[in-house]
């Protein structure tokens, strides 16, 4: 066996050819980047964005957020002058699709959009996870900017690089890792989130702070109320509390190597319910919210997880009007949505179960039984 370079006398002189040769390589990637939590910060966005004097911005947003708020974003100084196109897709989960993402792609290459332009994700994680996965594959990659509009895409969605598109077979199937260049949380655009939206967030800021804090846990427990009327001080906090808790989560695993990843946590189940749904009748929080409370009854049924802890969680999701199970005979069709996504990962599925806020344990021998019985309301044995 032969290693190294052409360069390298011993490879050019090589006179067998039969001889292996070894050419090592080793790529790495550092991925540096802001999140910025400021209210009002769209009216500075431009600047944020960094934007070179020949690069061309294209926005993708959605329908509902483009009415509501498109003027703003075009209000900020420059951004008449660099804004190229903006392609406007349903406000709806279907906009996370193979389609969607082929049409952005034809738009952008009928435009003539070069490497070196910038996407802007302006919506929800919609928005956010179809504009990365379109940045990550237009050109072999390109930059984009994310700014999140919805509680859920502030909180989680917009941070982490984690980008995709659904299938019929599984959510976020299809994808990739590929971080923003700048995320622009600026929590005065979710004045316009109505409560049902704002729910829909705190189902994935319950998830983070049982994850990882108990102080944490106790501050979003005292604030639902006050988040859930959009209180600008407590959806601030909230917002700058979530992003520092989740790089904290995701600085040792960036491309998710290890599975068992807390912040999994409801999104095992989550994921099905929305599958078995064909995602739509469902908001991404409310099928979290679901898991989250499913694995916490598995806990209390494997003697993991404490009732008296159990009940207070199922009870605060409860309380910011999200579901905790699934419609009455649902939940074959969930169990059975499980399999499938056993099936094309071809081993066991890992189950992020809450023991207390800041702990938890991963199970991965959960049987279709024990799956269907928490997946309903039980006893909390
Ligand atoms: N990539 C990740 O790490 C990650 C993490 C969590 C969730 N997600 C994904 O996020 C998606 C759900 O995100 P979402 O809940 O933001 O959905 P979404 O983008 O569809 O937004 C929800 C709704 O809120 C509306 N909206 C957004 N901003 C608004 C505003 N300021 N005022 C009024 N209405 C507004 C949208 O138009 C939409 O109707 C799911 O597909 C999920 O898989 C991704």
């Amino acid at each position: 066996m032969v290693t190294g370079s052409w360069q390298d006398d011993r490879l050019l002189l090589s006179s067998n050819p039969a001889e292996p040769i070894r050419v090592p390589v080793s790529v790495q990637r550092t991925d540096t980047y802001d999140i910025l939590i400021d209210p009002g910060c769209l009216r500075d966005w431009v600047r944020y964005a960094d934007v070179g004097a020949d690069t061309r911005v294209w926005v993708i947003t959605d329908e509902v957020v483009w009415s509501l708020h498109g003027p703003a974003l075009m209000n900020a100084p420059e951004a008449h002058r660099l804004v190229a196109g903006v392609f406007v897709v349903p406000a709806a989960e279907a906009s996370k699709s193979l389609e969607t993402w082929q049409s952005v792609q034809a738009w952008l290459s009928e435009r003539g959009a070069a490497r070196r332009d910038l996407l802007v994700a302006f919506g929800g994680a919609v928005v956010s996870d179809l504009t990365g996965f379109v940045a990550a594959t237009y050109m072999r990659g390109i930059r984009y900017g994310n700014v999140p509009t919805s509680l859920l895409a502030q909180v989680d969605g917009a941070m982490g690089g984690k980008v995709a598109v659904n299938s019929p077979e599984a959510k976020n199937l299809i994808g990739a890792f590929h971080h923003p260049s700048f995320v622009l949380s600026d929590p005065n655009l979710l004045r316009t989130l109505d409560r049902a939206e704002l729910a829909n967030g705190v189902a994935e800021v319950i998830k983070t702070v049982v994850i990882e804090s108990s102080a944490a846990f106790d501050y979003v427990a005292s604030s639902l109320d006050a988040l859930l009327r959009g209180e600008a001080e407590t959806l601030f906090r909230t917002v700058s509390l979530c992003a520092s808790i989740k790089m904290h989560v995701l600085a040792p695993d960036p491309y998710e190597d290890d599975l068992r990843r807390s912040l999994n946590f409801g999104h095992t189940i989550g994921h099905a319910i929305e599958t078995s749904q064909g995602y739509a009748g469902i908001r991404h929080g409310e099928a979290i919210a679901i898991g989250m409370a499913t694995a916490a009854r598995l806990g209390v049924r494997r003697g993991l997880t404490a009732p008296s802890f159990a009940q207070r969680l199922v009870a605060l999701i409860e309380h910011a009007g999200l579901p905790v199970v699934v419609n009455d005979g649902e939940e074959s069709r969930v169990v059975q949505g499980l399999d499938a996504i056993r099936a094309i990962r071809g081993r066991a599925l890992r189950f992020v179960v809450p023991i207390t806020p800041g702990q938890i344990a991963i199970l991965d021998d959960v049987t279709a039984a024990e799956l269907a019985a928490a997946l309903i309301d039980g006893p909390w044995c």
